[in-house]
């Protein structure tokens, strides 16, 4: 595996790989869930690369920038051992030199949930990985599920501008007890780590009732009261169009359920399909 850290060992390692190379951008902290990104783009058949980059455009003033958990060499090598060709890992002047004056700003897809919360942090990320495109020019890019607004985002951004990358989304990847893998998950401690599955079982829940028939508001009122009950404190659990993110009311369409909760100190995350 090519490890480059300036643009110029970049480009000398991405000319040597050809046209087609699917790309796995990361904040690092890697886990089985971003190494199930590079095993998809693998499938693919063409070579993978990976990004590190803790991006701090995408942290509001009173988020864990500097707090964001950096492991460096075990995340090296778990790409070299998940078969990646190319490890980009760009400092914050690389990324925006000191004379950029350019933000790509999304809405649509944007606007709600973790855009409404998290004011400026979508903003980050499509910006960071349209810069990330620009300089490893791959021909798809692989996304988690996970975050599935996230995905919504770039693929809105890549279509609008337009980039010439393929977003592929690849399935969230879960602890037994359901609980989606995150890098924040080490922060739990072992009691909120008892609790936090229960934000997935409220969603598959929720699921079943939306599928048996029962009303959107119904469906959802519960699984809130069911979480505060349990001490999660609810940011949203709404059902919304799968695309464009919009709220629905009845369960007509692509939809996803979508959930963010904190335990203590940690947002848990998560989003399911229904119908
Ligand atoms: P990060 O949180 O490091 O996640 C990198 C990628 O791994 C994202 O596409 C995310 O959705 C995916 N991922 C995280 N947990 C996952 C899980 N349990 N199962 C499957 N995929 C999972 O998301 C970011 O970084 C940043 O916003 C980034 C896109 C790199 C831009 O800075």
């Amino acid at each position: 595996m090519r490890i480059a850290r300036t643009l110029h060992e970049l480009h000398q390692a991405r000319a040597a790989l050809g046209p087609a190379l699917g790309l796995v951008p990361t904040m690092g902290a890697l886990h089985d869930g971003h190494v199930a990104l590079v095993a998809a783009a693998k499938t693919a058949g063409a070579p993978v690369a990976a990004s590190i980059f803790v991006n701090p455009t995408q942290f509001g003033p009173n988020e864990d920038f500097l707090a964001y958990p950096r492991t460096e060499d075990a995340d090296l090598h778990r790409l070299e051992s998940a078969g990646c060709a190319l490890a980009w890992l760009p400092d914050v002047a690389t990324m925006y030199p000191a004379d950029a004056a350019t933000t790509i700003t999304v809405q649509g897809p944007a606007l709600r949930w973790e855009g409404e919360i998290r004011p400026g942090h979508f903003a980050g990320v499509a910006t960071v990985v349209a810069k990330l495109f620009g300089q490893v020019r791959p021909s798809a890019a692989y996304f988690g599920e996970k975050d599935w607004q996230q995905i919504q985002v770039i693929a809105r951004m890549t279509a609008d501008v337009p980039l010439p990358v393929q977003i592929v989304p690849v399935p969230t990847v879960r602890e037994p007890d359901g609980l989606a893998l995150s890098s924040r998950n080490r922060f739990l401690t072992p009691e909120q780590r008892r609790q936090a599955p229960l934000l997935h079982r409220t969603m598959t829940q929720a699921a079943s009732l939306l599928e048996t028939g029962s009303s959107v508001a119904e469906a959802l009122s519960s699984s809130i009261a069911a979480l505060k009950i349990a001490g999660l404190t609810p940011d949203y659990f709404a059902l919304v169009d799968a695309t464009s993110l919009t709220p629905l009311d009845a369960l007509t369409r692509p939809a996803r359920l979508i959930a963010a909760a904190k335990l203590g100190r940690i947002r848990l995350l998560d989003n399911i399909p229904v119908g």
